[in-house]
């Protein structure tokens, strides 16, 4: 049999079959680590199938893989979950997020817990690290009580927070930004946007390149952990991300509306959570992908008008 040089950086990423974790898996396994990635529904065959919520499975995977790196993506974030389940959801958030930080300190494993920019109210941008959190709705508060839980069982690991993403997607759903685009392109029908929320769109590629950056900065130096911010650079509402998805592909814009007015209906939302992302920038992490070059190529797939997909990709 064939020798195979397998890398001797471990990384072990939970919800790797989600939006994030599919490319914080790409991004490690093409940089020279050895990979693993674990998802629950959607995990075979590609990936090992862990319930997070099931302590033993979590500890047994820890302790045959001993991952130097855990990314942990996994998390419920779909607000009408979040609202109807909220048990079940503050189990996987909180209690599972506590506990994986638990098993990674036991084999002194770098555990980065990825988080979100709804932390904070949004009436005080931009948001530093040191900033005192203060979630509107449901989702924050789980986020946010996961970070405790796991800077409590592992005073070792790092909190990542994140804004709004968008990137490849496997459906249009998947992302609140890629979402948007049917609405774009059925330009016969008049469609209403969110012209009040400050947002700032960040592409998955670019998050997954900080957690890479990020551990292997902490791999050489052991005070690199707490919380850190990442955020694209771009300020944009959702009926300007739909302008640029409109303007990125040629297409019209005029049936969009602006809708300035603060929205009433769902769950409570920050009106302005930009992060401040100078921490990591000083450490020389970061990447930004351009919104319109990043956005163009994760929704050419999806773009409906096959003539105009012919003349300029091929
Ligand atoms: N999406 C955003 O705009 C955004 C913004 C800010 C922060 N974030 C944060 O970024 C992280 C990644 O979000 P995402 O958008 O990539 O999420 P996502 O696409 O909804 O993926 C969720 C992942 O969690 C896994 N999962 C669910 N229940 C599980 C369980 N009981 N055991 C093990 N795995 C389970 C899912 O696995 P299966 O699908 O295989 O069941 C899936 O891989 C989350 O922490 C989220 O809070 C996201």
């Amino acid at each position: 049999m064939e020798d195979v040089d397998i890398p001797n950086r471990r990384v072990l990423i939970t919800g790797a079959t989600g939006l994030l974790g599919r490319a914080v898996y790409k991004e490690f396994n093409e940089n020279n680590w050895h990979a693993v990635g674990c998802g629950y529904s959607r995990a075979r065959p590609k990936f090992e199938r862990i319930n997070l919520l099931n302590s033993v499975e979590v500890h047994d995977i820890i302790q045959d893989f001993q991952p130097h790196v855990i990314v942990h993506c996994a998390a419920e974030r779909r607000p009408d979950v979040v609202e109807s389940q909220a048990d079940a959801v503050s189990q996987l958030n909180v209690t599972a997020s506590g506990n994986l930080a638990k098993e990674a300190a036991g084999v002194g494993a770098f555990l980065i817990y990825i988080s979100t920019d709804y932390v904070f109210d949004g009436t005080n941008p931009p948001y530093k690290e040191s900033d005192a959190p203060n979630p509107l709705n449901l989702y924050g508060k789980t986020k946010l009580e996961g970070e405790k839980a796991v800077l409590e069982n592992n005073e070792g690991a790092a909190v990542l927070r994140i804004p709004i993403l968008y990137g490849e997607v496997e459906n249009l759903e998947e992302s609140a930004v890629t979402v948007m685009f049917d609405k774009v392109q059925f330009s016969n029908k008049s469609a209403n946007m969110d012209h009040w929320q400050q947002r700032f769109p960040t592409n998955i590629k670019d998050v997954a390149c900080v957690c890479r950056q990020l551990s292997e900065k902490r791999m050489l130096d052991p005070s690199i952990k707490g919380t850190f911010h990442w955020s694209g650079n771009e300020q944009m509402t959702k009926y300007e991300m739909a302008c640029a998805i409109a303007d990125a592909f040629n297409l019209p814009s005029s049936h969009l509306r602006p809708i300035t007015d603060s929205p009433v209906v769902g769950a409570l939302r920050p009106r302005n959570a930009q992060l401040d992302c100078s921490k990591l920038e000083m450490l020389g992490i970061g990447q930004r992908t351009p919104f319109r070059v990043g956005i163009r190529e994760s929704l050419w797939p999806f773009l409906v008008d096959k003539r105009w997909r012919q003349t300029v990709f091929h």
